[in-house]
């Protein structure tokens, strides 16, 4: 693989039971490149996102990160080596107040002066954390206040702070503005604008047509299980209109006619 991909995926494959959700995923994502996958519910986007990510084993295909093979045995892994990940289904600590959600496996120490060893460093992860909240724009009245005291909404604003706070050789956001309000959501659509300038990778996983045209440069779109669509969305001449018909079926794209 050349090294100008950050993330190829060959033949990636998940079956629950009898239930194909993924099915011979190809896919390329380019250094610095935004693309959006869209699909249906239920058209095997976050199962796509979980193989990668190591939340669950796949049936088969393999996963190439940053030119090498990988196969993480979970979210935690996938971090430590450059993915940060905002799943549908958030994957925070539900007894941890925001600060500790934030640094989970990455915290921060200080030199004790007493002795040999290192303190966790609170007053900097809080620090951190609020500049990282205020990016996103959502007021959580108490940060130290566990997270299963939080809205749904207040919730993805936290793992979104967190990808906002760290970088990461590549970002995967699985539908991060669904629960949002409109200001919180234009809020973490300049975040995204921002890993764009600084020229971090980022998967967005979106429903929304409007942001998916704002934000990315390329769409491939997922249709039961199967790639169906990669669309240059900023350079053919691709409408909305055009990508709905994929997503439905009602168009077919060259070279993508086993997923019709
Ligand atoms: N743990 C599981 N066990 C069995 N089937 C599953 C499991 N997880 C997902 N599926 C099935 O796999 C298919 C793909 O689900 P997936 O969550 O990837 O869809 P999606 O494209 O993310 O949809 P949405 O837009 O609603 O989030 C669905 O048919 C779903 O019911
Ligand atoms: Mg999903």
């Amino acid at each position: 693989m050349s090294n100008d991909y950050i993330l190829e995926t060959r033949n990636l494959t998940k079956h629950y039971g009898g239930v194909h959700a993924l099915e011979g995923a190809n896919f390329k994502l380019r250094k610095g490149e935004h693309i959006a996958i869209m699909g249906d519910n239920g058209a095997g986007k976050s199962t796509f996102v979980r193989q990668i990510t190591g939340v669950e084993q796949r049936t088969r295909g393999d996963v190439i990160f940053d030119g090498k093979p990988v196969n993480f045995v979970g979210p935690l892994d996938a971090r430590e080596a450059g993915i940060e990940t905002v799943f549908q289904t958030l994957a925070l600590a539900d007894d941890l107040d925001v600060p500790d959600n934030l640094f989970l496996g990455r915290e921060l120490t200080k030199w004790n002066f007493l002795g040999p060893f290192r303190l966790l460093d609170y007053k900097a992860m809080h620090q951190a954390t609020m500049a990282g909240l205020e990016k996103t724009g959502v007021k959580i009245p108490n940060v130290r206040n566990p997270i299963r005291n939080m809205s749904g909404g207040q919730r993805q604003c936290v793992a979104i702070a967190r990808t906002a706070t760290f970088h990461s050789k590549l970002t995967i956001m699985d539908e991060p503005t669904a629960a949002l309000g409109v200001q919180e959501t234009a809020q973490v659509e300049n975040i995204i604008r921002t890993l764009k300038e600084a020229g971090e990778p980022l998967i967005l996983v979106s429903h929304n047509m409007r942001q998916v045209f704002d934000l990315v440069d390329r769409v491939v779109v997922f249709r039961r299980g199967r790639i169906c669509a990669d669309l240059d969305i900023k350079n053919d001449d691709v409408t909305g209109e055009d990508v709905v018909g994929y997503i439905t079926g009602a168009k077919t794209q060259a070279g993508f006619e086993d997923a019709a």
